[in-house]
């Protein structure tokens, strides 16, 4: 079992130092905010991420977890680095690396001489050759190696994913340095892709802009089945049991967003057309993503006879997809702001978001109590995010304390046949 540092307690961070805890690694968690680090020292983790609460606290108890504030004092005694620190996207598009050249600088000189630097960051291909120049010109030693080991883990599902991912890839330019990356997952059942270093940061963009277009895809086609009267989801029933579809990432809705594909799609276009290609592709997948959302603000404006000036709008959902407390890029909000743009009044309720919904839009929207409250009087109710709660809602009962029973369904998870017993008008995403 390794010593292992990881810089960086987001997303990414926290659960792979959980989780490599859990593997048996005695790992040792940097990040820069203290107040973050003072609580998890204490066992108490502020995101929603399945399982990852029990696998801190298991951690602390046995000793393999540890919390500390800066990477200087955590990486002297480690094998491995991993870089888990915020890559967000910059004023231009491309990749904002300056967190990751910080750390780099700074962790340089303290390095064990047979450390090796894991970047987990999604970074530009290219970049972690950068980190190795950097760690060069700041005075680590000559031995120190880097690998790139890009993360494929959804926000809400991490663990699970950490645990039993699709597959491990590990980018390096010595195959010895592979090897070493390779036995932090020994315990995990996946086969593990070996690539140059370059490669393997390509995979992680190349990874999540299919993932992107497949959702613009089947978004375009279910505009495709309203206008020419199929149901989305049969086709797409008729579709994934095609393996070279493949089932999974093709439910239609309001758009993608999180703070993952709109900043990794952005990159790689910025990246490919600095290069001198254009993306075309990729570029279009993103158009589409953008009309998407204006799209389910048109069905909510056509179904409130044109005019969105003073409607009350019962807004459900404002993080980027369920089972999240993340709002970063949510297609609720965007809906949000431009339902308000028009003169809607709008009334929203998420099971999770509450006060970072209440930060991102301030005084923009009503946050209400809870989905029946934000429901009382509404002209029309919008379900942006697909939560379970509203899907196993209470029709009737919500039917009962509107204005006018009427629904858009921006993620086609209310059952058509009760919404219409429970008397509403049902507009969804491709569906008829
Ligand atoms: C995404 C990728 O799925 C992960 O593999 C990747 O590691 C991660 O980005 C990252 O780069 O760190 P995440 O952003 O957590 O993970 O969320 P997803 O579950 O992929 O959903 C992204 C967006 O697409 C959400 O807004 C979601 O509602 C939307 N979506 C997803 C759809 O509209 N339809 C689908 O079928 C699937």
């Amino acid at each position: 079992m390794s010593r292992v540092c990881v810089v960086g307690a987001g997303y990414v961070g926290l659960p792979t130092a959980a989780c490599l805890a859990h593997l048996g690694h005695d790992v040792i968690c940097a990040d820069l905010d203290e107040a973050k680090i003072t609580k998890l020292q204490q066992g108490h983790v502020e995101v929603l991420e399945g399982g990852l609460p029990e696998l801190v606290s298991a951690g602390l108890a046995s000793g393999r977890l540890e919390f500390v504030v800066g990477a200087s004092e955590a990486v002297t005694a480690a094998e491995f680095v991993v870089l888990c620190v915020a890559t967000p996207e910059g004023p231009n598009g491309g990749a904002d690396l300056s967190a990751v050249e910080a750390v780099t600088r700074e962790i340089a000189p303290l390095l064990r001489a047979d450390a090796v630097v894991v970047t987990k960051s999604t970074m530009p291909v290219g970049s972690a050759a950068g980190v190795a120049r950097i760690l060069q010109a700041s005075g680590a030693p000559s031995t120190v190696a880097v690998a790139s080991n890009p993360e494929f883990l959804r926000e809400g599902t991490a663990v699970q994913e950490f645990l039993g991912p699709h597959r491990i890839v590990i980018g390096a330019d010595d195959e010895t340095v592979a090897g070493r990356v390779a036995t932090l997952y020994e315990g995990v059942n996946a086969p593990v892709v070996t690539t140059s270093l370059s490669s393997a940061e390509m995979i992680k963009y190349a990874a999540n802009a299919f993932l992107a277009t497949k959702i613009s895809f089947v978004n375009e086609l279910a505009n495709a089945c309203e206008a020419l009267g199929a149901d989305i989801e049969e086709v797409i029933r008729g579709l994934e049991l095609d393996a070279r579809i493949g089932f999974g990432g093709l439910a239609p809705g309001p758009g993608w967003g999180g703070s993952c594909f709109p900043k990794d799609t952005a990159a790689l276009l910025h990246a490919t057309s600095a290069a001198g290609y254009a993306f075309e592709l990729l570029r279009t997948t993103v158009a589409v993503n953008t009309r998407q959302r204006t799209r389910v603000v048109d069905k909510i404006r056509d179904a409130c006879g044109g005019s969105l000036d003073s409607v009350k709008v019962a807004l459900w959902g404002l993080t980027f997809k369920a089972n999240t407390d993340d709002t970063r890029f949510s297609p609720a909000v965007d809906i949000a702001r431009l339902l308000v743009q028009e003169g809607a009044v709008v009334r929203a309720f998420d099971p999770a978001a509450g006060g970072a919904a209440q930060q991102e839009l301030g005084d923009l929207v009503e946050i209400a109590a809870d989905a029946i409250d934000a429901a009382r009087e509404a002209d029309v109710l919008v379900v942006v995010t697909e939560w379970d709660e509203f899907r196993n809602v209470d029709l009737a009962r919500v039917a009962s304390v509107m204005a006018t029973p009427r629904v858009i369904d921006a993620r086609n998870v209310i059952d058509l046949k009760s919404a219409r017993e429970a008397g509403f008008e049902y507009h969804g995403i491709g569906r008829l």
